[in-house]
């Protein structure tokens, strides 16, 4: 069985690496002629943990190749992944055109029977109405299933998540479908991975809603901080005993600047704007809090921080991380780049240093500075802003800190920092919606936290 990729992002790039890993043949395809040649040469043109290591191996030992023909893509494989990317549109709806010009490009050269199988996130609904345009396009006496197979990998997880995947789900219309998806995930079947067999709007549905899902744990913790702030009460001990109730589970329950990245984000918006359509928007109506409560995050830390600048001229802050999250050099919408770019346009000198994200964020905001390391972004700055949690932020000294900024503020916004360390040096450290007094002091009714 030959398989091809279409769409090399993270996604498709990592589908490809993991298939070739899995013992197949694969064709990697993309319309973008500079990124193909560099995952031809087995470079991975962003960051992701092993990935560089997997890509270079199977193109060395030729069982991966990148290329631009979807024609040679149908003449080549038996399986097809489609993982081109369905980016937020003008509405909030999904753009779904590179799906409909990949097919295009693909399906009037084929030459065998195949499987086409969807992999990309899309509305629900979009799979069946794939399904009439592929039958539309499909040359004479060749016959063309599509499947829809979602994929629930996380960035800086990609490799993990898609060689052990925590559950399969295969949204077919054909015993044909079932069996060759079969085939290609034999390894983590017989490994014991679930696999749910279901029809193509489950399947998507699947995706849209687990992410829909995770957003509104993240954003029900930061409401839950929003109310700890003015009460007192600490939301991150709140969330280890919410979490210690295994019907509940502490994971996603991170309580701080809220959630971004290519993901997350668009997919709440597509799903209000896909209800909406349907005439169910009803149904789907607390998706707008839970984008509205993330977006209020990025919006308690511009205020912060613009009051502990007050009214100092030429005001400096030094920003920790830019990536949407840690091991990722994503900055698509990304909390921290923009509470970063918004302090910067509100007249504040903004200087950002990320482990990995520096490049992909200067590119989209080069009106900020960049440090090469997170001491020299503090070098005179008067508020450090701590926004994306990279574990060598945890391992700063305070003490040796202190020295190089002008000021003595640091807002956690990630709660992922030790205090105690901090304040110790004699920080003044303020975290969302957390207790930051000194041991003895935690329980007091009126802690040092900084209201909203
Ligand atoms: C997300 C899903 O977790 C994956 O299962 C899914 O496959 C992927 O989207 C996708 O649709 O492709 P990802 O975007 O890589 O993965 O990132 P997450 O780890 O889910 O984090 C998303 C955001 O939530 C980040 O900004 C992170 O900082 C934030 N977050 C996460 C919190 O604010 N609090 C938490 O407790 C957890």
């Amino acid at each position: 069985m030959r398989i091809s990729v279409i769409g090399t992002g993270y996604l498709g790039a990592t589908h490809a690496a993991g298939m070739a890993e899995l013992g197949f043949e694969v064709l990697g395809v993309d319309n973008n002629p500079a990124k193909v040649a560099a995952l031809a040469a087995g470079r991975v043109p962003f960051h992701e943990p092993d990935l560089p290591e997997l890509l270079s191996k199977h193109v060395d030992d030729g069982r991966l190749r990148f290329g631009t023909s979807l024609a040679e893509a149908a003449r080549f494989a038996d399986v097809h992944f489609l993982c081109v990317g369905t980016p937020q549109g003008p509405t909030g709806a999904a753009d779904l055109s590179q799906l409909y010009s990949a097919l295009a490009g693909l399906v009037p050269h084929l030459t065998r029977n195949c499987l086409i199988v969807g992999k990309s996130t899309v509305p629900v609904g979009t799979a069946e109405a794939l399904a009439e345009y592929v039958d539309a396009l499909a040359p004479q006496g060749i016959s063309v299933d599509l499947a829809w197979n979602p994929e629930f990998l996380r960035e800086g997880h990609a490799v993990h998540d898609t060689l052990h995947p925590n559950r399969l789900v295969f949204g077919v219309t054909t015993p044909g479908a079932e069996w060759a998806l079969r085939q290609v995930y034999s390894e983590a079947i017989a490994a014991d991975t679930p696999v749910v067999i279901t029809n193509l709007p489950t399947a998507e549905l699947v995706k849209v809603s687990a992410n829909a899902f995770l957003a509104t744990k993240i954003s029900f913790i930061n409401a839950m901080a929003e109310l700890c702030e003015i009460t007192g009460a600490d939301v991150t001990l709140l969330a280890d005993a919410l979490g210690h109730d295994d019907r509940i589970g502490r994971k996603f329950l991170g309580a701080g600047l809220g959630y971004g990245g290519g993901c997350l984000p668009k997919d709440v918006r597509a799903l209000i704007a896909r209800a909406g359509e349907l005439g169910v928007g009803e149904s789907v109506r607390f998706l707008d809090s839970v984008d509205a409560i993330n977006l209020r995050r990025r919006e308690r830390v511009i205020r912060e921080t613009l009051d502990l600048l007050g009214g100092r001229t030429r005001p400096r802050v030094a920003v920790l991380g830019a990536a949407f999250k840690p091991l990722s050099d994503d900055v698509r919408d990304s909390p921290a780049l923009e509470v970063a770019v918004r302090l910067h346009a509100a007249g504040v000198e903004v200087t950002v240093f990320d482990p990995e994200a520096n490049r992909s964020a200067s590119r989209i905001a080069p009106q900020l500075r960049y440090a090469p390391t997170a001491t020299a972004a503090l070098l005179g700055a008067d508020v450090v802003l701590h926004l994306t949690e990279w574990r060598e932020f945890r391992e700063l000294d305070p003490t040796v800190l202190r020295s190089v900024a002008r000021g003595r503020v640091i807002v956690d916004a990630r709660n992922t920092l030790d205090p105690e360390p901090w304040q110790a040096a004699g920080w003044d450290f303020r975290a969302l919606g957390r207790l930051v007094a000194p041991r003895e002091e935690v329980g007091r009714v009126d802690p040092l936290l900084e209201s909203a």
